[in-house]
């Protein structure tokens, strides 16, 4: 990382004081948001075509849920357009891409690019079957093997690289951007969750997904390759929170008295990152009451001292087992 660029980063966010002109500094700016025909996804993108002069890319894998989203976009005036996409799929992550630019070319008749990204493809995982097996069974070959779930490690972490990837080789115009010590209009964000800096019980794949897109993150943001970039990169750690993905789990976390948070909270902190040109590097958690600076860097205890003031706070359990086996 550049020295000027450094010395430009804002060293903790205050979600509680919003930045005025983050959200109107988005006006004209053309975002693509993976998993974005439902939750969070379809949040942010709702949220940033209401600015003037945007455009949005709606990808996921989801057609009849993300057609239908453009159509309603589109009624209300807004310019969006679905393309489908497998995230875990690199060449499925490229058709969207030139579908994208495609649509951006034929559309606005210029050399318009993606501003903006945000990684909302993901799911929850299946339980890990441990149960142990005799060893004459297994050595006669009467039980069939499965191997463990890894979906959530294919979409998040796979997904996300593959869509970074993509969006910086051939999605956002980085080749026109000279000068990269000057901060820049470009974007990233990624989401985790809070399983993501602690555990989650019954949830081995998505913990270590969701881990492992904060190392993802973390490395990121350590130079190397982004030396030569004027991305920002944010990361995004919400607790539960009412979306399509946790609708199964909702009355029980509720009846658990775990407080949920506030998927308003979370689309704020996406179009905060996005609009604020100073933040580069912060992770934003959300729970009830809002979003926190997590302070995940060395100075921060890579996001210990936040986790520890949240559950000390009430507003995050330890992490045990809030979801019996059989709800799952
Ligand atoms: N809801 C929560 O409580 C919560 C908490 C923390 C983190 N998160 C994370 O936030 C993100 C969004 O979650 P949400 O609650 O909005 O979920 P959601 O289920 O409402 O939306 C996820 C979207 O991802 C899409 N998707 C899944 N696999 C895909 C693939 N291979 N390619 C393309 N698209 C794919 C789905 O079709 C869906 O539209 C996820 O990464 C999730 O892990 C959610």
């Amino acid at each position: 990382m550049d020295d000027t660029r450094e010395a430009q980063r804002v060293l903790a966010v205050d979600f509680k004081t919003p930045l005025k002109n983050a959200v109107e500094s988005l006006q004209g700016k053309t975002l693509l948001v993976t998993g974005a025909a439902s939750g969070f996804g379809e949040a942010i993108v709702t949220a940033f075509t209401k600015q003037p002069g945007t455009a949005a890319i709606i990808a996921d894998r989801d057609m009849a849920r993300g057609q239908a989203m453009e159509r309603t976009l589109c009624e209300a005036g807004c310019s969006v357009k679905f393309v489908e996409v497998d995230v875990t799929d690199w060449s499925s992550v490229t058709r969207l891409f030139r579908s994208a630019l495609v649509w951006l070319r034929e559309t606005y008749k210029q050399d318009r690019t993606i501003d903006h990204i945000v990684t909302c493809a993901g799911v929850t995982s299946e339980n890990l079957d441990v149960t142990p097996v005799q060893p004459d069974d297994f050595l006669d070959q009467k039980t069939e093997s499965k191997p463990p779930a890894s979906r959530s490690i294919n979409i998040s972490i796979t997904g996300s690289l593959y869509t970074i990837t993509a969006a910086m080789r051939y999605g956002m115009g980085l080749h026109k951007l000279e000068d990269i010590a000057t901060r820049s209009d470009k974007s990233i964000t990624m989401l985790s969750s809070m399983a993501g800096f602690s555990g989650m019980h019954l949830q081995s794949d998505y913990t270590a997904s969701k881990w492992g897109v904060r190392g993802l993150f973390r490395s990121l943001l350590s130079g190397g390759e982004m030396d030569a970039s004027p991305v920002r990169f944010n990361l995004i750690a919400p607790y539960f929170v009412a979306t399509p993905l946790t609708e199964a789990w909702v009355p029980h976390l509720q009846n658990m008295g775990i407080k949920l948070a506030d998927i308003g909270d979370v689309e704020a902190a996406a179009l905060r990152f996005m609009g604020d040109k100073l933040i580069d590097g912060r992770a934003a958690g959300i729970w009830q009451g809002g979003a926190v600076d997590l302070r995940d860097d060395f100075a921060g205890g890579f996001g210990s001292s936040a986790m520890s003031e949240g559950v000390d706070s009430g507003v995050l359990r330890q992490p045990t087992t809030w979801i019996s086996k059989a709800r799952m």
